[in-house]
């Protein structure tokens, strides 16, 4: 009787460990699933979100990890002028160098479009709005306070005929080519590439680049990917 009792004894204790065991492992990777699952949610959506409520429209200007984001949702303060109403002076020696490049590729680019202030773009857009209507004009320019040209780190790139309007005859160039395949590597990007209307609101520009710094713009090599994509603030 006494065998029996310490072998049933033994047999409970085995199984109570056993199952302890299976348990607390069972429990342990849970956790640390619902632990990293969330630090992700954390690190793409929230600090967005978190940033988001700090933009005041018309009085603070959007950044998001460092970036300034413009678009047709998020605009800009009306007397926003950085750099006393010039391009970044990072945005014109990015630009230098990538110049100095193309040239050594046997390229000519120059910049047709900088900074412009918000006076400006309201002229430009009304022009375009009068000669075109409100809905032609809206797909290939910004409202005032709503263009990049703004914020000084946008440039409008053209070729050595720097008199002659852009538009779609620079998207085959060979100018367009080159900084289509290289200039991510001096900081900027595409901004409204081919085929995203849907999410950028403008037709594809091949002209318009905008400084994010290499950092960021490593990012974006040929891949025709748009700020708020990069962002996570646009789903298919
Ligand atoms: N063409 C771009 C969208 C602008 O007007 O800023
Ligand atoms: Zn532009």
């Amino acid at each position: 009787m006494k065998k029996l009792i310490i072998g049933f004894t033994l047999v409970v204790a085995v199984f109570l460990l056993y199952g302890g065991y299976i348990y607390e492992n069972k429990d342990t990777h849970a956790d640390e699933y619902i632990s990293v699952y969330e630090e992700v949610e954390e690190v793409t959506v929230n600090k967005f979100e978190n940033r988001r409520s700090e933009y005041i429209e018309g009085e603070k200007p959007l950044y998001v990890d460092g970036i300034l984001l413009v678009n047709k949702e998020y605009r800009l303060p009306r007397d926003f002028s950085p750099s006393g109403g010039k391009l970044e002076d990072e945005v014109i020696e990015a630009f230098k160098e990538m110049q100095e490049d193309a040239r050594k590729d046997g390229l000519v680019i120059n910049i047709r479009s900088g900074y412009r202030s918000y006076n400006t773009q309201k002229q430009l857009y009304n022009t375009y709005v009068r000669r075109d209507g409100e809905e032609k004009a809206n797909r290939y320019s910004a409202m005032p306070g709503y263009s990049e040209h703004q914020t000084g780190l946008a440039i409008d790139i053209t070729n050595e005929r720097t008199n002659r309007s852009i538009g779609s005859w620079f998207n085959d160039t060979p100018q367009a080519s080159w900084l289509y395949e290289n200039a991510y590597k001096y900081g900027f990007i595409l901004r409204y590439p081919e085929g995203k209307e849907h999410i950028t609101g403008y037709m594809y520009e091949s002209w318009h680049y905008r400084y994010i710094g290499k950092e960021h713009s490593k990012n974006f090599n040929m891949n025709n990917l748009t700020l708020e994509e990069y962002f996570g603030i646009y789903e298919e």
